[in-house]
């Protein structure tokens, strides 16, 4: 049997359509299939390859941390090294109040401590999510996702959980004195890109590079009708935590290295995954010392993890942090993101939405955009849709990605957008 045919025997499969391309390497902005063939990476991993895949300096962490250590026991209890260096680097470039990190295996395991980190300090039980969200798959990260669809075959689920919609002023009143967290992603990434309404910082001009330290603690409104400062509100006013959800949003994507750094609002405790491991897994989430020192008691162990924070994880995201900020990559994101925007224009595309390097094409059905994916992956660019927006194409490359590849894959995009017109299908 060949590996495709194992693959569909013994692995278990979560969807009749995977992609299914075997791929024996990967370096930079390129994947390689065992034919030789290069794709062109537009996924990055799903938001994970921000430094590109293998960055030389990624491998050497680990290579030097594999010679010390893997596993030595669980989490919390020795001083490991990786960890330790790089909750302080992540701390320093968080506000003031974000000061200790829980470093878990994934992100939904991060969207679950939180939960608990929030029903635990505030003795309340209620948590407030948003239509159309994502957080994760585990049952409790699967309660609070947008979508009854995924949810429904796996009911019972957590009880306590409302649903508003995102961006709706009017709906932030059933936030109360019941509530424990309010949990949102600062753009809600599987809905197709969808920003929170009002103003952000690169839409009122300041260039997102720029923005410091002491900009990252600002709370005070800015633009009086932006939602997220809106929600930020009601939750200081409610005594509800704010978990603002940065796992597709963090670490550059967006141009600025955390996504609420855009709307000026600061969370009381933000959950980070998939880039943060430079290609490992690793999740976290980060809060206050006073909130996560109630991890420690009622009851002791408050969250437990065995892998969580792994050294070869910590090294690795560690090291791919430092690749992040010493080659500033942030810096070139808008500019690339306005490239893109610049050249996807075609009578068939009814929108491109895009926070820096996360960008969504919008076609006219799942169809479309399935026939201009397959035609994308014939020609070498990796790329695929949303989760809850299945009629929009997903580009969310490593931020590495050169003009000239931007060129090539919006070149390829049309022309597959333009094979639309040649099936015939009325466009
Ligand atoms: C916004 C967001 N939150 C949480 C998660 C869950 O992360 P993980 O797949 O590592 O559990 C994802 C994964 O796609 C995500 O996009």
């Amino acid at each position: 049997m060949n590996q495709r045919e194992l693959f569909f025997r013994h692995l278990a499969q979560t969807s009749p359509s995977p992609i299914a391309l075997e791929i024996v390497r990967a370096e930079g902005m390129y994947l390689y299939g065992t034919d030789g063939k290069m794709y062109l990476d537009l996924l990055g991993g799903i938001s994970v390859c921000n430094t590109g895949h293998r960055h030389p300096a990624v491998i050497e962490a680990i290579r030097k941390q594999a010679d010390q250590y893997l596993h030595i026991l669980v989490y919390g209890e020795l001083l490991q090294s990786p960890q330790i260096q790089y909750a302080q680097l992540l701390t320093s470039l968080l506000p003031q109040s974000l000061q200790s990190v829980y470093f878990t295996n994934s992100g939904a395991e991060a969207t679950e401590g939180a939960m608990k980190l929030a029903k635990r300090a505030t003795g309340r039980t209620q948590i407030v999510a948003f239509n159309h969200a994502y957080h994760g798959s585990t049952q409790g990260a699967l309660s609070i996702i947008g979508d009854e669809y995924w949810r429904n075959a796996f009911r019972p689920l957590l009880p306590g959980v409302i649903h508003l919609d995102y961006n709706s002023f009017d709906q932030l009143e059933q936030i109360g004195p019941q509530t424990a967290c309010v949990i949102a992603e600062t753009i809600q990434a599987e809905n197709g890109v969808i920003k929170p309404a009002g103003e952000d910082k690169i839409g009122s001009q300041e260039k997102p590079a720029q923005i410091s330290n002491e900009a990252r603690e600002k709370t005070e409104p800015f633009h009086s009708k932006n939602w997220l400062q809106a929600l930020r509100k009601k939750c200081d006013e409610s005594g509800a935590l704010l978990v603002l959800d940065e796992i597709q949003t963090g670490f550059g994507r967006t141009g600025t290295l955390w996504g609420f750094e855009l709307y000026a609002v600061v969370p009381d405790i933000i959950l980070l995954g998939k880039a943060l491991g430079g290609g490992l897994p690793l999740g976290a989430f980060v809060a206050s010392k006073q909130l996560m020192d109630m991890l420690m008691d009622q009851p002791v162990l408050g969250h437990i993890t065995t892998f969580g924070g792994h050294p070869l994880s910590c090294a690795a995201g560690l090291a791919s942090l430092n690749v992040l900020l010493d080659e500033q990559l942030m810096e070139s994101v808008p500019h690339k993101e306005k490239i893109f925007r610049r050249l996807l224009v075609h009578p068939a595309i009814r929108s491109v939405r895009s926070a820096g390097l996360l960008i969504a094409i919008e076609f006219e059905s799942f169809e479309k955009n399935k026939q201009v994916i397959d035609y994308c992956i014939r020609h070498g660019l990796l790329t695929d849709w949303f989760l809850f927006a299945s009629h929009c194409l997903r580009i969310a490359p490593p931020l590495v990605i050169t003009e000239e590849e931007i060129e090539r894959a919006c070149r390829e995009i049309l022309k597959g957008v333009d094979e639309l017109r040649v099936m015939g299908d009325g466009l």
